[in-house]
């Protein structure tokens, strides 16, 4: 094969990856976010798709172009992303959650925009907790064998944290990201080490997001379920 070209070595595959970061919002014009770029759901997606797989990707607030040659959802809210999740996973050989959700909501709301009252006060946001997609889809599998990849961003205790997190998700492979200062959230570069429920541990070198999406391919690739002909 030629210098670039990927081997097509998930063909015939359906693949699924969440990118970006759920919006919550509070009003009209408010919404509770976080700073995931999408980039890494975005090189997953575009190399699962260079190595042959049929993919949707299903993104929340991005704004990034569509890759070709992939199927794009587009979700704004946690809520969204569920639905749009377990809709793709039913036939899907693997599930990449690489989207950064949102772990709470604002418990109501507000369909005018809310003011600023002239007692100088601050209104109290009442939170409700979003449903955990990774654990779902862990739990309950669409399909036997069924690969399940979740991502994690960890400012401490890396590994351990980590560990504990594969566990209680209960998915294949989770993907453990060290977040600080200049880190990860909006970076090109990214290092993490890959954890897998065999308890195989993959290191992967700082180095670009696209890298990091080859290796868990790699990592996928010997987990998936025999082709059905
Ligand atoms: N995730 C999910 N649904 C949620 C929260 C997280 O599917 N409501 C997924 C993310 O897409 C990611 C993985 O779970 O693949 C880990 O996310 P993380 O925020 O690290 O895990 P949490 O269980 O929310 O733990 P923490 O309290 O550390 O935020
Ligand atoms: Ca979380």
């Amino acid at each position: 094969l030629a210098r670039g070209v990927a081997t097509p070595d998930l063909a015939g595959r359906h693949i699924v990856v969440s990118a970006g970061g759920t919006r919550e919002p509070l009003d009209p014009v408010r919404y509770l976010g976080n700073r995931s770029s999408g980039k890494q759901g975005y090189a997953l997606a575009k190399a699962a798709a260079a190595r042959g797989a049929r993919v949707t990707l299903i993104e929340a607030n991005t704004g990034l172009p569509d890759p070709a040659g992939v199927d794009v959802v587009r979700i704004g809210t946690a809520v969204q992303l569920r639905e749009a999740v377990l809709k793709a996973a039913g036939d899907a050989d693997a599930v990449v959650m690489a989207a950064a959700v949102a772990d709470f909501r604002p418990a109501e709301y507000a369909t005018g925009k809310i003011k600023k009252s002239d007692d100088g006060g601050a209104p109290t946001i009442t939170l409700v907790r979003n449903p955990d997609i990774l654990a779902e889809i862990s739990a309950d599998r669409a399909l036997p064998g069924q690969v399940v990849v979740g991502f994690a961003a960890e400012t401490d205790d890396v590994l351990a944290n980590g560990r504990k997190k594969l566990q209680r998700k209960g998915c294949d492979l989770l993907v453990v990201n060290e977040v600080g200062e200049r880190k990860t959230f909006g970076a090109e570069e990214n290092e993490a080490v890959v954890l897998a429920a065999d308890g195989t541990e993959t290191p992967v070198p700082y180095g670009p997001k696209e890298a990091l999406a080859e290796t868990v391919w790699d990592l996928v690739l010997p987990r998936l379920r025999p082709l059905s002909g």
